[in-house]
């Protein structure tokens, strides 16, 4: 699980953190770097897998040089560093190793990334100038002679634009004698590779999806039908026929009354699978008939119940196209299968006890009815002054207070939100 997101250079972000439990809700109004923080863990996660820096620039929004953090005067920051922290579950851990190495890793670990723009014959070229993956919180840590981090990764990687949390196939072959030391890494790895992020469009959760290849879940909804019909494939067994898929149909209908079942049509003239409901009131009608509070609904709840994924769900603005009683519905759900996950067990091996994690960004305060406080975090922005350079805009993560709690400052110095800043964020969601 990622238990920790720092942001410094990037976008509206300076010396950002943000502890991230297993359910967490970032509320904030238009411009306060809701969408900034989900491209920054977009961007992270791709630079700290190794996808081409021009890959990962794409996927948070931007070109090289919008991606740095820009002061009110216009002058730009000269470097972005990001940290991201992961717990792993011990179980994991210790299957993965031979047995005399149980209890042997420690559970916590640290992923550095600084990046620049370094001068090149004809233009600044984006580059990873060092990169650290380490453990932390562990005292006895590293005792027994083995090196810590793994060579490879402890490394300043000055000529190379990619990364190295080591799960390279062609790393762990230079280190075949040391595999132990890549066990971690490959965790945080498969962690990174499963992180999912939804800004979801009707339009592209509607369309059909091509048969013959397997299908994921686009960053924008697209390939629905077709992840359905994965998610069928990988749990179908003799006692559950149809795999998970009624427990997604159960969900579903409970969310969205009109709609009664669905079911996936694979049409092998048009070579493709889509998405047919059943309805209280007509026959049936495609996904292009289908609400878009529906498409959407359904696309949170495949990701929620696709038992291959482990790691990070985030969604942005769920409320979008959801009345807000489904939505404080949805995210009921969502909570509870966080941090509840009985269901998985029967599409699981026995041993794996990965959990969900899922972030939401959202205006809506209807959030604040369902999830509790230490759940939720408000951005907003903040002047920076000082250090000698031009004033910053930029994004800061704030504690609600608990109920009752006298809301003071955190450790930061960042006033903590009060129960009568929550009301008036209320009252202009609204809109009254
Ligand atoms: N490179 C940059 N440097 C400084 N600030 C930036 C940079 N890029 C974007 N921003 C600021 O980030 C803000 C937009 O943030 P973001 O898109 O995350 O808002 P949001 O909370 O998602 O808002 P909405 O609710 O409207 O979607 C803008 O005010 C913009 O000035
Ligand atoms: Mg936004």
């Amino acid at each position: 699980m990622i238990t920790r997101i720092e942001i410094d250079g990037f976008k509206s972000f300076l010396d950002f953190a943000l502890d991230v439990p297993p359910f967490l809700a970032v509320i904030g109004r238009n411009a306060s770097g809701k969408s900034n923080l989900l491209d920054a863990l977009v961007f992270a996660a791709a630079v700290a897998r190794g996808d081409r820096l021009l890959d990962a620039v794409v996927s948070a929004r931007g070109d090289a040089t919008s991606l740095f953090h820009r002061r009110a005067d216009g002058t730009v920051v000269d470097r972005m560093r990001f940290a991201l922290e992961f717990s792993l579950s011990r179980e994991d851990l210790d299957a993965r190793s031979p047995e005399e190495d149980a209890g042997y890793f420690p559970t916590s670990w640290r992923y550095e990334v600084e990046l620049r723009l370094v001068p090149q014959p004809r233009r600044e070229v984006l580059r990873v100038v060092s990169e650290v993956f380490s453990p932390f919180g562990s005292p006895r840590f590293p005792e027994n002679g083995r090196r810590f981090p793994p060579p490879a990764v402890q490394v300043a990687t000055r000529s190379r634009d990619h990364l190295l949390i080591p799960d390279r196939e062609r790393q762990v072959g230079e280190y075949e004698d040391n595999y132990l030391d890549w066990v971690p890494g490959s965790i945080c790895a498969e962690e990174l590779n499963s992180v999912m992020v939804l800004r979801l469009e009707p339009t592209e959760l509607a369309r059909p999806s091509p048969l013959g290849h397997e299908v994921t879940l686009s960053p924008v909804g697209a390939g629905l039908a077709g992840y359905l019909q994965g998610i069928v494939e990988a749990t179908v067994s003799e006692d559950h026929p149809e795999g998970v898929l009624p427990l997604i149909k159960a969900r579903l209908t409970r969310l969205v009354r009109e709609v009664t079942d669905f079911d996936l049509v694979t049409d092998p003239h048009r070579g493709d699978v889509r998405l047919r409901f059943a309805s209280r009131h007509h026959t049936g009608f495609e996904a292009d008939q289908a609400s878009d509070g529906t498409l959407r609904i359904l696309a949170v709840l495949a990701a929620l119940y696709d038992p291959r994924r482990r790691g990070l769900l985030a969604v942005e603005e769920p409320e979008n196209g959801v009345f807000p009683e489904r939505l404080r519905d949805l995210i009921e759900i969502t909570r509870q299968e966080v941090h509840d996950r009985d269901w998985l067990r029967s599409w699981r091996a026995p041993n794996d006890e990965a959990g969900a994690q899922v972030l939401v960004t959202s205006h809506s305060p209807v959030l604040l009815d369902v999830v509790p406080r230490d759940e939720i975090v408000l951005l907003d922005n903040a002047t920076r002054v000082g250090g000698g350079v031009a004033p910053s805009a930029v994004t800061r993560p704030r504690r609600l207070a608990a109920v009752g709690e006298v809301p003071q400052r955190d450790a930061s110095g960042v006033p903590v939100v009060a129960e009568a800043e929550l009301e008036r964020f209320r009252v202009a969601a609204r809109g009254a």
